[in-house]
Formats: C-alpha cells, structure tokens, sequence
C-alpha cells in the first residue's frame, strides 16, 4: 500500500475531492464554514503574528504579494488594509467563496476593488497565474500550516518540491518565500498538537486529536480532528497533514532556491534562540539577485 492509497483509505470526516488535480479537503465545505468561526473575529489576529508578518514584509521592502494559500481569505485582507497590494489564490472554491464575498461587500475601497482572486493549484501554480505573475513578486506566503495538505507519497518528496518551485518562479529576483508549519518533529515525538491558535485570537475552546498513519515504519500522514464549540454548538472537522521533518523541510527550500539563498528559521514568530520547542516553524527563504 502506498502512502497515497493508505490517505484515501483512512477516510477524512471532510473527504471533499476536487473534480481534477489535488485533493480538496476543504471540498464539502465543513471545514469552510467552521474555519470562519474557528479563526473568530477577522481582525483579531494575535498581535505576535501581525507584527511579525507586517514589520518583516516592510522591512524587506515588499509591497505587491502573493497569498498562495489564502482560504477565507484572512491574511489577504489584513495585507490589504495596511496598504499592501495582494494577489490571492487557493484551491479550493469552497474556502476562496468567502474571500470573494468580502471583496464583493468592500468594492467600494479602492484597495479591494484591485484585489485579484484566482483558483489555483501549487503544483500548477505558475502556468495558473502566469499573466498575473508579470515581473514575479515582492514575496510569497504560505502560511497557517497549508503546506502540509499537500500529501506526497514519492520518496524524494517530488510534487513537494514541485509546488515550492512554482512558488519560486513567482518571485522577483531578491523576494521572498514565506512558509511554515507545525512542530511535527515534536507532534510524532508527543502524539499531540498544541490546540492554543498562535496566529488568531479565537475565543472557542478547541482541542485537536491527533492520530498518525505509518507506512513501511515511517509517519506517512498526521490527521488531526479539530473540535469548535461556539454559541453552544459543537462542530468537528478532519484535516490531514503530511508531517514535514524541520531538516528535511529546510533541505528542500536550500535545493530549490540554491546554495546562495538566505534562509532564515524562526519559532512562533520569534528568534530560535529564545524558543526551544515551538508549536509552528516559519522559513524565510529569499531568492538569489542572480
Ligand atoms: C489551513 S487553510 C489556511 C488558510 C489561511 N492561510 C489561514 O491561515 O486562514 C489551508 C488552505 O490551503 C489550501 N490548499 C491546500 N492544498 C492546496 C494546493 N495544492 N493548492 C492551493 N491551495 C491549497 C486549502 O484549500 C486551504 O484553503
């Protein structure tokens, strides 16, 4: 059994499959619906995570930006308002409904009225949105643990690679990819996952079980069963992760972007040195000038 047949066998709550390409787990629209409650009030972001995104991005300069994972559309709209100008994609056209609401109900500001919002794929991204694409971006996220959707059952880890280099095609010389994801060393290591949000003040209790698929002795796949209690309704929603290992996350970003890249780590939005275990891991890794 493969690791891509062993996914399909372990049958997610949220099973939406997308009618071509990747797996949309966000397909039947739970998850959608409950993520809008899960990461509450839109503009209450913990301040750690603004700060952090918002100062880096100044700091290197950035204005036009890529959201290659945008869902609901949370980061793109807070990019927005500090003055950013965003271009917005996500697979999935249950999640992106919501960010083309906002867009649609805000028309009137001028910020908003420029916003594009696509569908696209990682692993096809560049071919997706080249037109939009033009001279390549200021920077690329990928934030919010999205990455680790995407399931690889090759050895060398190829469509992983793919998407990151996609990724890469889309930034200027010089710009920067931003991605993260959890602690799954220490989740395979625990067997559980921190239920306290980092990046949204969410004021509903969540507890996340966690279960982990082995194949042939490795951990091939984390799924993790998220619990929202709000206003007195209980909701549940499954959503798995491949569990990237730190060493071998970053040696993928070195071979894409090269040995001259700069790739810097940091630990729940802070320096490494000042956080010994942390609940996500954020890469910056900037594209050579040549
Ligand atoms: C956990 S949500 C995060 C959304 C947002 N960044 C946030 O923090 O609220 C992950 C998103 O990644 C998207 N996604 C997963 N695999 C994808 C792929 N291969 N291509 C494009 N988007 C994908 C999903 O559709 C989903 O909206």
């Amino acid at each position: 059994m493969t690791a891509a047949s062993a996914d399909s066998v372990f049958v997610t709550r949220s099973e939406g499959i997308s009618a071509e390409g990747v797996r949309d787990q966000y397909a039947d629209g739970k998850a959608a619906k409950v993520w809008e409650i899960f990461i509450g009030d839109k503009n209450s972001r913990t301040d750690n995570y603004k700060k952090f995104l918002i100062n880096l991005l100044r700091a290197k300069n950035c204005k036009r930006i890529l959201d290659v994972a945008c869902g609901t559309g949370v980061d793109s709209i807070m990019l927005l308002e500090e003055g950013f100008e965003v271009v917005s994609v996500d697979a999935s056209d249950k999640m992106l409904k919501y960010a083309l609401k906002e867009r649609w109900n805000r028309r009137k500001e001028p910020a908003f009225d420029r916003w594009i919002i696509e569908e696209a794929n990682w692993l096809t991204l560049y071919d997706d949105i080249k037109d939009v694409v033009k001279g390549g971006f200021d920077a690329v996220l990928c934030l919010g643990n999205s990455f680790a959707h995407l399931m690889d059952s090759s050895p060398q880890q190829l469509e992983h690679k793919k998407a990151i280099r996609n990724f890469e095609m889309c930034l200027r010389p010089g710009g920067m990819l931003l991605i993260d994801h959890r602690n799954y060393d220490n989740i395979l290591e625990t067997g559980s996952t921190p239920a306290k949000s980092l990046y949204y003040n969410t004021s509903h209790t969540a507890d996340i079980k966690t279960s982990v698929l082995f194949y042939c002795g490795k951990p091939a796949m984390v799924t993790m069963d998220y619990q929202i209690e709000a206003n007195n309704l209980k909701s549940e929603f499954r959503l798995s992760y491949y569990p990237h290992a730190l060493n071998q996350f970053s040696n993928i970003l070195k071979e894409i972007f090269g040995a001259k890249a700069e790739h810097q780590l940091f630990g729940d939005f802070k320096d490494l040195s000042v956080v010994k275990n942390p609940a996500f891991y954020i890469h910056l890794i900037q594209k050579p000038l040549n």
